[in-house]
């Protein structure tokens, strides 16, 4: 059983991706592992916007990040690249701070001319975090994720292909793929 953090770098209320993140928890935690969540958005906006390492829910937010074995990465796709809310984020972890996880990408968008973010934009930063095994992500379409009263509902193809996704995350997590390469 692995340790994940999944994490949301949508600042919407009603985010579509958070739905998405947690059909993906759901998957992982049915296959033994223990998923805790981080909304970005819940952090204080000062703290992300002034760049306060030091402000308590900050240096709480790197700690998770340091505890966990695997790290899920969802966001929306802005202006053709991940959120800003999301880099606000990433720009006060330390340097190496994906060292040793094994991460999984995640997107949401509305035009699938913007499917490569995910690969452009997100990937290098992950790599540069000092990530050990990043895993092959999904950009899922805006329209494929609808909610009827409080259940979230994932259209039959981009589900399957999610699920996919998330089994070779967990199979990575698993065989420990990234804990080999971060003592290599
Ligand atoms: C400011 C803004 C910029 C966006 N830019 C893009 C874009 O460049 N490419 C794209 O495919 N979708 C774009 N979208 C659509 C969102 O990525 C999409 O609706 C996403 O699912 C929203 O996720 P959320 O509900 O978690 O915030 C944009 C949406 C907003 C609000």
């Amino acid at each position: 059983m692995a340790a994940i953090l999944s994490v949301s770098g949508s600042p919407s209320a009603t985010s579509r991706t958070g739905r998405l993140l947690r059909h993906v928890d759901a998957r992982l935690v049915s296959g033994g592992h223990q998923v805790s969540t981080l909304d970005v958005r819940d952090l204080p906006a000062e703290a992300l916007l002034r760049a306060d390492f030091h402000h308590p829910a900050i240096a709480d937010a790197a700690e998770r990040f340091r505890q966990a074995d695997g790290i899920v990465i969802g966001t929306p796709v802005y202006k053709a690249a991940y959120s800003g809310l999301l880099k606000a984020l990433l720009d006060l972890l330390p340097q190496y701070a994906l060292a040793g996880k094994t991460v999984l990408p995640l997107a949401t968008g509305g035009s699938t001319a913007h499917v490569l973010a995910l690969d452009y934009a997100l990937r290098p930063v992950l790599t540069s975090m000092g990530a050990a095994h990043i895993v092959p992500g999904w950009f899922t379409l805006d329209k494929d994720i609808t909610v009827d009263g409080d259940r979230t509902v994932i259209a039959a193809a981009s589900a399957q292909a999610l699920d996919r996704t998330a089994e070779v995350f967990s199979a990575a997590l698993t065989t420990g793929v990234g804990a080999l390469a971060a003592t290599a």
